[in-house]
Order: C-alpha cells, then structure tokens, then sequence
C-alpha cells in the first residue's frame, strides 16, 4: 500500500495525547500542592495568633522548661535564650498562684512593702536617726518639719490592686501598640518621670499611678528646683493624679532636692503626693536580688517597683523591660522608648535582672510582655 497506515498515524496523535495528559495532571498535583502548603501555612500562621497553645499543653511545659533549665545568664548564648524566649511565646500565660504566693511570702520576709517601701510617720518617728543606703555613714535626724510632710501611715495594703502594670522605658516598648492595654491594668507604676505625650501613648499609654523621680534628673533638668520651678510643675502636670517617689534617702545628696519637690508641689497647690523610698527597704530588696544573682551597684528603679509591686498587687505584668540590644527577633533596639541614651556601664545589671523576670515569667509569677499587643 502506497498511503501511510491510518492507524499508526492515530496512535501518533494518542500518545501525543497522553504525554499532554500526563504534563497536564503533573502540573496539577504540582499546584494542588502548592495550594495546601499554602492553607497549611495560612493555618499556621492563625494558630499562633489566634489561638496560642495552652499553658498545661505538653509543648509548654517543655518550652517552659527549656528556659528553667538556663540555670545562669552565661550556661547559654544570647541568642539561643533569644530563640527559647521566642518559641514560648505560642503559649497563653496563666498565673500559678502557688508560684506566686511563695514569692510574694518571701518578699514579705524579706521587705514587706506594706509597711517599708516609703517613710510613713508610723515607721520613721520623730527624732528617728535615718542612716542612709549608701553613705551607710551618713545619718539624717528626721525633724519635725520633714516628719510633717510623711504620710500618716503607709498609702497601700498588701494585695490591693488586682492587675498592675510595671512600665520599663525599653527600646522594646516601641512601636508595640501596648497603650490601651496598658490603660487598662488596675494601677500603673513607671520609671524616672519618662515622656508619655500623644507621641508615645499608642505605645505606652498614659495612666500612671506611681512615677519615680531619680533625683539626678532634677540636677540635671531642672537646675536642682533652684531656679524656676515652673518648668519642673508643667512636666508633672502630664501624669495628673501619679504620686510621685524619689529616692531620698539613697545618698546625702539626694536629700536636700527630693524634699525641694514637695515644697514646689505645695507651692502650687498641686494635689499629687510626695512619697519617699525607706533607705531600709531599698537595702533588703538590693540583698534579696543578690541573693537571686542579681550583682550590681544598684538595682534600677524597675526591679525595685516590680519588687514592691509583687507585694501589692495580685498580678504584675511587665512593658518595656528588655536589657539587650536586640529585640527577640534579633532586630536592633533602641534604649528606651524615647531615645537611645545609653546607661552608665556597669551600674544596673539589666541582663540578670531580665533573665529573672523571664524565669518568673515561666513559673507564672508574673507576665513579662515583650510583643506587640492586640
Ligand atoms: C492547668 O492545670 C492546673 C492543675 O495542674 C489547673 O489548676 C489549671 O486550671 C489548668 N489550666 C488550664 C488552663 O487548664
Ligand atoms: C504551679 O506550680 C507548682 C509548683 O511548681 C506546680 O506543681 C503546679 O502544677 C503549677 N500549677 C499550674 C496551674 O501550673
Ligand atoms: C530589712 O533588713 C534589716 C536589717 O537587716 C532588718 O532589721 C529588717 O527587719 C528588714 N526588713 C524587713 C521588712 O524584714
Ligand atoms: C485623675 O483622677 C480623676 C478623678 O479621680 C479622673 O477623672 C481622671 O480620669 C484621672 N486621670 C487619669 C489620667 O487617670
């Protein structure tokens, strides 16, 4: 035959056919796959945000033990505690209320805030010779005109105030939209007069219950309150009913400007109250973080009010406290919130004193919140 066989010529074009099949189904699969993976991951990605793992999970109580088993800040490298504090942040916090109370009764062994943390008239008579926390020889002779401007009795009870929030000034703070949260806590203590103007309230809120004053800050600020006093009223007049706490009796030269704020506030007639630490409170919290290993000059401000409000409050939870450079993704910082004025070295020991907060955190003592919130 002088034509070419039909039926090959069909079984050309069915073979064609079936290798069009056979990329088709391939390519299929190909994107189903792709498709899966996809929703797998979109999955993923809602699980950790919408419903974080349970505190009692078995993949918590690991991750938890992975950070108690850091025993000490140099067992493992900044960035590998980095990674452990990150992977525990899939699961939900729940306070452990025999955790706490442990804590809170070991505190009050040790400082009892209820009847320590500020001179009151009750604990530091008239005539009592006050010996300062540093200048250990140093002595103050409370006198009647400084007796007068001590509270009768102290301001706060043990366990008065349900949620507290504890407000660090870390870089970590922001950008975090932690500010209504924030808000919204029972009473709120902060550091160091920090700036809480409409720039930062998204971040930072603006309800403060107790600001402390480091007395350095009026030096250097505020000419020690020597000169005009206005400028120093007008930056209290931002945390409107906050009491204010300073230090006066942390080194002689603490003194004589700590009391000149209670003289401006009564010069304006301003209702906020003048609080002032007890030298005797701030010595015991300084030797129970020592014996936590918290080994510095001195302790900040921020281990000293989550301190007291341990003692003060049922729940503590904790903004902007974060000692690193880095953020827990690894992403530079700045210092504070508000700018990048770096401490002197050596002084505090933030490190330490973080990674303790971090191992509360996993006991459920208190809430460290280093994220983003809502
Ligand atoms: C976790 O377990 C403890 C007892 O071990 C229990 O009291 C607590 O309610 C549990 N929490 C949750 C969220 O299930
Ligand atoms: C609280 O801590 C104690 C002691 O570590 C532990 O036995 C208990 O199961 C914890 N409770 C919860 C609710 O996790
Ligand atoms: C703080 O320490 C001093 C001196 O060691 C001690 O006398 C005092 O009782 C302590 N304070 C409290 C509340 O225990
Ligand atoms: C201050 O106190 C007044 C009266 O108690 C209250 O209305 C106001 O909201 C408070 N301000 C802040 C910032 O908490």
């Amino acid at each position: 035959m002088g034509y070419a066989d039909p039926t090959s010529s069909r079984d050309l074009l069915g073979s064609r056919t079936l290798f069009f099949i056979f990329i088709c189904a391939f390519a299929l699969v190909t994107l189903l796959q792709q498709i899966l993976y996809g929703r797998n991951y979109i999955k993923r990605y809602f699980e950790f945000y919408e419903g974080p793992l349970d505190f009692n999970s078995t993949k918590c109580l690991e991750l938890r033990q992975d950070i108690m088993d850091v025993k000490v800040l140099s067992m493992v490298k900044e960035s590998e505690l980095f990674e452990r504090w990150k992977s525990l942040q899939i699961c939900k916090w729940q306070l452990n209320t025999t955790e706490a109370n442990s804590f809170k009764s070991a505190l009050s062994r040790c400082c009892n805030a209820p009847t320590f943390l500020v001179t009151t008239q009750k604990n530091t008579p008239l005539g009592t010779k006050l010996r300062y926390e540093v200048d250990t020889s140093g002595i103050f002779q409370i006198n009647s005109e400084i007796f007068k401007i001590f509270p009768k009795e102290m301001p706060y009870y043990r366990s008065q105030f349900k949620k507290c929030a504890v407000i660090g000034n870390g870089g970590i703070l922001k950008n975090s939209r932690c500010g209504k949260e924030i808000d919204n806590a029972d009473f709120v203590f902060r550091c160091n007069l920090p700036p809480i103007s409409e720039k930062y309230i998204d971040d930072v809120g603006k309800k403060t219950d107790v600001v402390t004053i480091n007395p350095s800050i009026i030096t250097d600020r505020f000419n020690k309150l020597e000169k005009w006093r206005r400028p120093f009223f007008e930056v209290l007049q931002e945390y409107e009913n906050a009491s204010l706490l300073l230090p006066a009796f942390y080194n002689t030269r603490n003194t004589d400007v700590s009391i000149r704020v209670k003289y401006v506030l009564d010069d304006f007639e301003s209702q906020q109250a003048v609080y002032y630490f007890h030298p005797l409170y701030l010595i015991n919290v300084s030797r129970f973080w020592l014996t936590q290993g918290v080994r510095a000059k001195r302790v900040s401000s921020g281990l000293i009010l989550v301190t007291a409000a341990l003692e003060l409050c049922e729940e503590v939870h904790l903004y902007g406290f974060w000692g690193f450079p880095m953020n827990p993704s690894g992403i530079f910082i700045t210092h504070h919130y508000y700018d990048n004025v770096k401490p002197r070295p050596g002084f505090h020991a933030m490190p330490s004193e973080i990674f303790n907060f971090i191992h509360m955190h996993s006991k459920g003592i208190l809430r460290v919140h280093t994220g983003s919130c809502s």
